[in-house]
């Protein structure tokens, strides 16, 4: 092999070797630079004879043909490498399942207490809604519930280590009848020139959902838990009212007629008499049950004095019912903690 082919196949070596444009253009000074080994064989010419010139210039150039085409091969190879690999990293798997971004959707308790609203806003009530952490006043004393009587232990309250004005300890309200005191006050006031005059006041009806809280943890105990309050205070607002009404919410609310309805007497301190709601269906998985869904009662002359109103002339009764328990029932979860796991497997089947 002459020193010009073996130029040549050094430069095909070294152009093959490249694997990034750099790199070539760094192997093409090598040759084809100003003082490359190509170049330096042209630049020798100039020492030759006429004769001499002609022929090895003829075949420098064909070495330096070979190399360029050499060059522009691999510079092709090159750009064609990279276009491949930039389609390979930007591929799009059409045949792929989209990733969407999931639907939300309610919880069983949410969609529980929107029906319970739903349903007693069809009977004109309203919807309340007030502090988790409540004053002492409120969740006991104006329920009739002193300090220091044994009723307060019915609840084992969680205490807010901040004390309110009267220098009591705040707590996580155990229940939601101290929503009874704050709406029937603030409707009092509203009122309070009528009821002045000696006028009717506009009936107080409203319910009052929202969480409560207990020192309490078990398979059907949470100590976060939803209650659902109820309050109908008017001039002539008996049982026979509060029956009416809480079988028909329950008729709608599980869209059956075919229930029984049984008050079971009981003690609150908030109401006289008091009242256990025990329904018991007549068919389907828990036929022939009595179920416990409510306590009630008619509110305590004491306890429509912390109203604000006059226990002569104002009467009516209050329940609070557990929404927790109605979607458990509805549903047939057996187990409460289910409800606040967080765990999508089981809250997706309400969606
Ligand atoms: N607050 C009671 C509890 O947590 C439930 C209750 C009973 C509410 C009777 C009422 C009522 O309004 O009249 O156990």
């Amino acid at each position: 092999m002459n020193e010009l082919d073996q130029l040549v196949t050094a430069a095909q070596a070294d152009f093959a070797a490249a694997t990034t444009p750099a790199d070539l253009e760094n192997a093409k000074a090598r040759y084809l630079g100003k003082s490359g080994r190509v170049t330096d064989l042209l630049k020798a010419l100039g020492a030759l004879p006429v004769e001499a010139k002609k022929a090895r210039g003829a075949e420098i150039n064909v070495a330096k043909v070979q190399v360029e085409a050499a060059l522009q091969a691999r510079r092709d190879a090159l750009a064609a490498a990279e276009l491949e690999a930039q389609l390979r990293a930007e591929a799009l798997d059409v045949t792929l399942p989209g990733r969407g971004r999931g639907t939300g959707g309610l919880h069983p308790v949410s969609r529980t207490i929107e029906r319970i609203e739903a349903i007693f806003g069809s009977m004109g009530f309203d919807v309340a809604e007030g502090p988790e952490i409540e004053t002492d006043w409120m969740s006991f004393t104006a329920l009739n519930n002193p300090e220091n009587h044994p009723a307060r232990s019915m609840q084992d309250t969680f205490y807010v280590d901040l004390k309110d004005a009267q220098g009591r300890w705040l707590n996580l309200r155990p229940h939601t009848s101290p929503m009874q005191v704050r709406y029937a006050r603030a409707h009092a006031a509203r009122h309070a020139g009528d009821i002045e005059q000696g006028k009717p006041m506009p009936e107080i009806r409203v319910i009052a959902p929202g969480r409560t809280y207990r020192v309490d943890s078990d398979a059907t105990h949470s100590p976060m838990f939803h209650q659902c309050e109820g309050l109908w205070i008017g001039r002539n607002v008996s049982f026979k009212d509060l029956k009416f009404v809480f079988s028909d919410f329950i008729r709608q609310f599980f869209e059956t007629d075919d229930f029984d309805v049984r008050f079971r007497p009981s003690f609150f301190p908030f109401t006289e008499p008091s009242a256990e709601i025990d329904i018991a269906f007549r068919s389907g998985p828990l036929a022939g049950r009595w179920l416990e869904v409510a306590g009630s009662g008619q509110v305590h002359p004491n306890v429509v004095r912390n109203y604000g109103l006059d226990p002569e002339t104002h009467i009516g009764f209050a329940f609070g019912m557990g929404p927790d328990r109605l979607a458990m029932l509805r549903y047939g979860i057996d187990d409460l903690r289910l409800m606040f796991d967080g765990d999508l497997r089981f809250l997706q089947q309400f969606n």
